[in-house]
């Protein structure tokens, strides 16, 4: 059977990795990667989360099998964190999942057994798994214009006009904040409508989030969420520990669902629970236990808030030092749009050939696709990317080469 299976393409946001560690220039730039760095170039454990492993390494007493629905001291942690002082939290039930991965999954295998028909619609362009993950569960996947790829924002024009076609077979999935790639992300009055669209026409809204607290704070970034998860009968989420508690390896996130009442919300977590079953089973526990530690903790939750906000402040100063930079460099505004996106990633627009300039003359490495990652960024290398850029942006010689 092994021989007629063909190694797939290298990933290649891998490939870039690998090519940037060998690179010897001194001077290079990792704008590719999708984790957040400090500002020596880490990732760091939190100190918090340093700390709640030393209180768990005393405190555990048994590493048997946790259960299906993983810990439900957890699940609640992360249910109020963002849906606390909404009506939702009344109607909701939360399954710890292996990531924001796992929950995209667990979620589309859901819809899969309830509603195969359904058709799940995504931004374009959108995180690269969207697709594959509801795809390998079986579902049609179509896409809803999102970016203006000239003014780098949302056309909410464009996309409400596309949503107001969705009806009951639809899924329509949304980024709760920081959109990956683009930074750029929904007016609440956008939220308000979808809201007000999926009353009127059925169709179930799905939110991935996987970025609380990194684009304008935990409650902020929640607000659309909010919004919708208090008009809407029923709702889906997917959320992540990756990033906000720099558990990345340890696979912390969990899906949400919101039904028309708490019954038939823990109906479709007990349903998700029986196919988890058939796949990986349980959750894993660390990432799990130290989330819900940090989160019990006052002193231990006001370390975590505290570091999750300077993460952020590190990110927006870049994000103005970037404005500044810009408007030096290019006499002009037209790369404002670093200052108005949230979260670690802006999507550029940089064509492959000014990609592969970047790196081939200057040592930046930046993902095809032209997403680039604010936290890969020492402030003291603003200047040196923003000339690289401006320099090669205003080569439109560049692409034409590339186009014949
Ligand atoms: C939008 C989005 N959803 C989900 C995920 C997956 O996160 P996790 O590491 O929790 O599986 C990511 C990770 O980059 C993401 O950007």
């Amino acid at each position: 059977m092994f021989e007629q299976i063909q190694a797939p393409k290298a990933d290649p946001i891998l490939s870039l990795i690998s090519e940037y560690k060998n690179d010897p220039r001194t001077t290079k730039i990792d704008l590719g990667i999708g984790v957040y760095r400090n500002a020596d170039g880490i990732t760091p454990i939190m100190q918090a989360v340093a700390r709640a492993e030393q209180q768990l390494m005393t405190t555990e007493t048994t590493k048997a099998y946790q259960g299906l629905i993983g810990d439900e001291r957890f699940n609640t942690a992360i249910q109020t964190l963002l849906l606390g002082g909404t009506s939702a939290m009344a109607r909701a039930s939360t399954l710890q999942t292996p990531g924001a991965s796992g929950a995209l999954r667990n979620l589309a295998d859901l819809l899969a057994f309830a509603r195969p028909k359904a058709t799940v619609w995504i931004s374009n362009p959108s995180y690269i798994n969207h697709r594959p993950i509801m795809q390998r569960a079986g579902l049609a996947v179509q896409e809803y214009p999102y970016l203006n790829m000239v003014t780098k924002a949302v056309d909410e024009t464009a996309m409400l006009d596309q949503v107001a076609q969705l009806g009951p077979d639809d899924v329509l999935l949304l980024h709760g904040c920081c959109h990956n790639p683009s930074g750029a992300d929904l007016s609440l009055d956008a939220w308000q409508r979808i809201g007000e669209l999926a009353q009127q026409n059925g169709f179930l809204p799905f939110v991935d989030i996987a970025y609380q607290g990194l684009g304008d704070g935990l409650d902020a970034d929640a607000h659309g969420l909010r919004l919708l998860a208090d008009a809407v009968p029923e709702l889906m989420i997917s959320t992540s520990c990756s990033k906000n508690f720099g558990l990345y390896r340890e696979r912390t996130g969990a899906a949400i669902l919101v039904g028309n009442d708490l019954g038939q919300a823990q109906n479709g977590r007990a349903k998700m629970c029986e196919l988890a079953r058939g796949s990986y089973s349980m959750p894993p526990s660390h990432g799990a236990a130290i989330v819900s530690t940090i989160l019990a903790d006052d002193e231990l939750n006001s370390l975590w808030r505290a570091e999750l906000d300077s993460m952020n402040l590190r990110i927006n100063g870049l994000r103005s030092a970037l404005v500044d930079s810009f408007r030096t460099a290019s006499q002009g505004e037209s790369y404002d749009y670093f200052g108005r996106h949230k979260g670690m990633f802006s999507l550029t627009g940089l064509s492959d050939a000014k990609i592969a300039r970047l790196k081939a003359e200057y040592g930046i490495y930046i993902v095809g696709g032209g997403r680039v990652n604010i936290a890969g960024l020492k402030l003291n290398q603003v200047e040196t990317l923003v000339a690289a850029v401006v320099a090669v942006d205003v080569d439109v010689a560049v692409d034409v080469a590339v186009n014949v």
